[in-house]
């Protein structure tokens, strides 16, 4: 039988080094490296991490050749359509999808659990009317870390339990708070009787006494159709395993901090446009674009390699084929089309930009297809949503992947602390 290890040679030497390989359940095996340098006084060289495997995990599988995206096993396309975005929660933090029972109990300690400490709402007040909702979002998280202390001794999976629901029970308000804050109206505090995606859409649009925005024929009420769609949105974006953010994430929890103060760091790293910044760029950008016959003009920015110009949307690390999140909210989008009100020039620009960039050989031959983020930008923009909100919406729905992972990292006998080498080419 063949044996399941990896030789190098140092063609410098003709020194050999043999390293075991690592089979997982799926995807791509991986040569155990980690004694290399001990060996041979080399490193190795990958900015970016894209041969790396930094973990083993059992949370999420992403097949990037095939557009396949599993949580703990259970296809997206599934989980999208035939699941709430609770019981995805309950299926990512404890492997496995709830019982009716258990999902009642979930869902009703998030509701209890969604209040903020009264002191952190003062936090708010600190900041300029002018703040982006995500730093507001990231020094309200950091700021929980100072609330419950208590988080950084975890010993029971209680703990861990009660740790990872508070976290994702108070994100809502706290986006919601940030989001108030920054346009300066009242606080809504969170409705009890109402679950966890229509009380976020509650605290966003609510009049103070929780009275609803009123038209002639009565009070608006908030749709089913808008909250299962913003529903659908927090499922898609719950977890990605090792992207920038959750690498981030990790690297937190590998010094030993704070469970939360490591969130607010994911949530740092999310806000840049090549990550989850990407959502509110998107709507930016075509709007920039203005109208369609405008189109070709920046699609030939974003082939220039002399202009830094990118289509804000288009591309991805692993997916090399399509995006299946991407070809879910699609289809989202044309079922809401007849029920909202979908911007319609906006959307005959996102229209034209996809028909020229699948058919053009410069994004055919580097393989960059529309993401998430292309869809998300329009059907957020189509629920009423403010741009400033986009991403603390993936922030929302990401919270539960990212404590998932922590928690992961922390039970894992491997783990260690995040440090890289590197090549000097100083003086
Ligand atoms: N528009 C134009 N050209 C692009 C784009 C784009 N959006 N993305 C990549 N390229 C080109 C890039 O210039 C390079 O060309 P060349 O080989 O001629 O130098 C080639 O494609 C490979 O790009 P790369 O930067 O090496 O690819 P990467 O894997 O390092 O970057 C990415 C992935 C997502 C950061 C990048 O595609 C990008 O900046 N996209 C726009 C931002 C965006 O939509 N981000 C959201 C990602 S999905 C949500 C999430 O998970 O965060």
């Amino acid at each position: 039988m063949a044996k399941k290890t990896m030789t190098l040679i140092d063609n410098r030497t003709g020194k050999e080094y043999e390293y075991p390989i690592l089979e997982g359940t799926r995807g791509p095996a991986a040569v155990d490296m980690r004694s290399f340098y001990k060996e041979s006084g080399i490193f190795s060289y990958d900015p970016g991490f894209t041969s790396t495997a930094s973990c083993r995990s059992q949370i999420t599988f992403i097949n990037g050749e095939k557009g396949e995206l599993r949580y703990r096993g259970i296809p997206i396309e599934e989980l999208a359509t035939g699941h709430s975005y609770l019981e995805v929660c309950h299926l990512l933090l404890e492997g496995e999808l709830p019982t009716e029972d258990e999902l009642t109990a979930f869902d009703l300690e998030l509701r209890h659990r969604s209040f903020l400490p009264e002191g952190l709402v003062k936090l708010f007040e600190m900041m300029p009317d002018s703040a982006h909702p995500m730093s507001a979002l990231s020094a309200g998280v950091t700021a929980l870390s100072s609330f419950y202390y208590e988080h950084l001794k975890l010993e029971s999976d209680a703990d861990y339990r009660e740790m990872a629901h508070r976290i994702i029970a108070k994100m809502p308000t706290l986006a919601a708070f940030a989001y108030r804050h920054s346009i300066g109206a009242t606080y809504i505090y969170p409705d009890i009787d109402r679950s966890f995606t229509e009380n976020f859409l509650y605290m966003l649009r609510a009049y103070p006494g929780g009275k609803m925005h009123r038209d002639p024929d009565g009070h608006r009420k908030i749709k089913p159709i808008e909250v299962a769609a913003l529903d659908t949105i927090f499922t898609l974006h719950a977890d990605h395993e090792q992207n920038a953010s959750t690498t981030v994430v990790r690297s937190v929890a590998s010094t030993g901090a704070h469970p939360y103060v490591a969130i607010s760091s994911g949530i740092a790293a999310l806000w840049g446009r090549a990550h989850g910044g990407a959502n509110e760029s998107v709507i930016e950008q075509l709007k920039m674009i203005g109208n369609v016959e405008n189109v070709d003009k920046f699609i030939a920015r974003a082939k220039d390699p002399n202009d830094p110009f990118r289509l804000m949307g288009f591309g991805h690390r692993v997916y090399k084929n399509f995006d299946p999140r991407a070809r879910i909210l699609k289809t989202l989008q044309d079922q809401l089309r007849e029920e909202l009100d979908l911007d319609s020039e906006l959307m005959r620009i996102a229209q034209r930009i996809e028909e020229i960039a699948l058919n053009d050989e410069y994004f055919i031959q580097r393989k960059l297809y529309p993401n998430i983020d292309f869809y998300s930008g329009i059907i957020l923009t189509a629920l009423g949503l403010p741009r400033s909100m986009f991403t603390p919406i993936f922030v929302i729905g990401r919270t539960v992947g990212w404590i998932a992972q922590w928690i992961e990292f922390r039970k894992d006998p491997e783990a260690k602390i995040a440090r890289p080498r590197q090549l000097y080419v100083g003086k």
